[in-house]
């Protein structure tokens, strides 16, 4: 990891235009209250839902936030594409391909179906490819490896993170699913080593505590080719993080990415407590945090809140 020049920037001064436009959007959704918190992990049925947030990071390092912006809620699926990004830093891109594809399942992301053949899980998004690409990052024991976890998701956010304990415990002692997708895969030879070691360290990352600024930096990471644009530190090489927002684009929301991309038009992931994360490719991360779920386990004001963005300031890609 080398340490670049960290960039100058002071605090965003009252009334600035940015700010304003993200107090617009929010603003705008006030009054959207669809949805439920996920209660399939039975500590995320807590949250409070009326909490919603908005951050955005330049590739300048500034930071842009409306309403609850510094509130912790865990990482969830949000996780994916940063351990998928460490995996690929430490086994290289043809191990990780042999071991994880990278095609859209069309289907939920706690689906079951694995490759015909190999037992190789659709994509690094979706919870059987996440299991897999969390056992691949460095170290020897699975304490080793979640602290090259722990450590590689607060290089992208730029500040160390912590796991929130309750809802490790709560999805270690409920994720049966995800257990049965791992013995499955472990049968199948695409996951190796002691099964509930590896779910340890996948449910314990999907508990790592951010907040809708960690986000947005760490999304400004990636759309920045895997430099924080916060602390100047580069935390994964150009290609690598090219390869991640590929798979997001095209993965990222699951069974609804080929409507997202139509709609929104930038790579993002979403994850179960609420939270969405976009880059926009050498542009800048977005963070959205808003707990109430539509039925594919993406956040209702979320998804309007990027719907919005996309829109008014004509984000989309293509
Ligand atoms: O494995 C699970 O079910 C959760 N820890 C994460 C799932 C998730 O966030 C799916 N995203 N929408």
């Amino acid at each position: 990891h080398d340490e670049g020049p960290a960039c100058e920037r002071g605090p965003v001064p009252a009334g600035d235009p940015l700010t304003g436009l993200l107090d617009r959007v929010r603003a705008d959704l006030r009054d959207l209250d669809d949805g439920e918190p996920a209660s399939y992990i039975p500590e995320l049925g807590r949250a409070d839902p009326t909490l919603f947030g908005l951050s955005l990071c330049t590739l300048d390092g500034q930071v842009y936030g409306s309403g609850d912006t510094a509130v912790p809620f865990t990482a969830q699926s949000v996780s994916k594409p940063f351990v998928f990004a460490l995996a690929l830093a430490d086994q290289g891109v043809e191990d990780v391909l042999a071991r994880v594809g990278a095609e859209p399942s069309g289907e939920a992301f706690n689906s079951i179906r694995l490759e015909p053949g190999t037992g190789r899980p659709p994509n690094p998004m979706v919870n059987a490819g996440a299991i897999v690409t969390s056992s691949l990052v460095a170290g020897t024991t699975p304490d080793e490896r979640f602290a090259r976890i722990l450590d590689g998701l607060g290089a992208f956010a730029g500040r160390p993170l912590a796991v929130d304990e309750a809802v490790y415990a709560s999805e270690r002692a409920t994720g049966d699913r995800n257990r049965a997708l791992a013995y499955l895969m472990h049968n199948a030879g695409s996951l190796t080593g002691d099964v509930e070691e590896q779910l340890a360290v996948y449910f314990r990352q999907c508990s790592v505590l951010v907040t809708c600024d960690d986000l947005a930096v760490m999304h400004a990471t990636l759309a920045g080719g895997g430099v924080n644009p916060v602390t100047g530190e580069r935390v994964v090489a150009p290609r690598h993080a090219q390869h991640v927002l590929a798979v997001m684009a095209t993965c990222g929301m699951y069974d609804a990415s080929g409507q997202w991309m139509l709609r929104v038009g930038m790579p993002a992931k979403s994850g179960v407590s609420g939270a969405i994360g976009v880059a926009l490719p050498g542009q800048f991360g977005i963070g959205v945090f808003s707990p109430p779920l539509e039925e594919k386990g993406n956040s209702v004001r979320g998804i309007a809140a990027c719907h919005l963005l996309s829109d008014q300031f004509g984000l989309h890609l293509m």
